[in-house]
């Protein structure tokens, strides 16, 4: 099963500690939000550890995984 990683558009605001502990997988974008936010999209195959790490990073709990 596919784990599924969700970040909630109004929870992030921009600390980008997801993407210090984990850059494959939370890109940043351009106004230095993680760039899935407000959306669902699927973690990449065998990155699911640092996904959660990332998660565990975000002081909003912004980052909710499942699967
Ligand atoms: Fe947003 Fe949290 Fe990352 S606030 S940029 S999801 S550390």
């Amino acid at each position: 099963q596919v784990m599924k990683i969700k970040v909630d558009l109004e929870l992030c605001t921009g600390h980008a500690r997801c993407n210090a502990v984990a850059p494959d997988v939370y890109p940043i974008d351009p106004n230095g939000y993680n760039a899935f936010r407000g959306q669902e999209v699927e973690c990449p195959a065998g990155l699911e550890e640092q996904a959660r790490q990332g998660a565990k990073s975000c002081p909003e709990q912004a980052i909710t995984l499942s699967g």
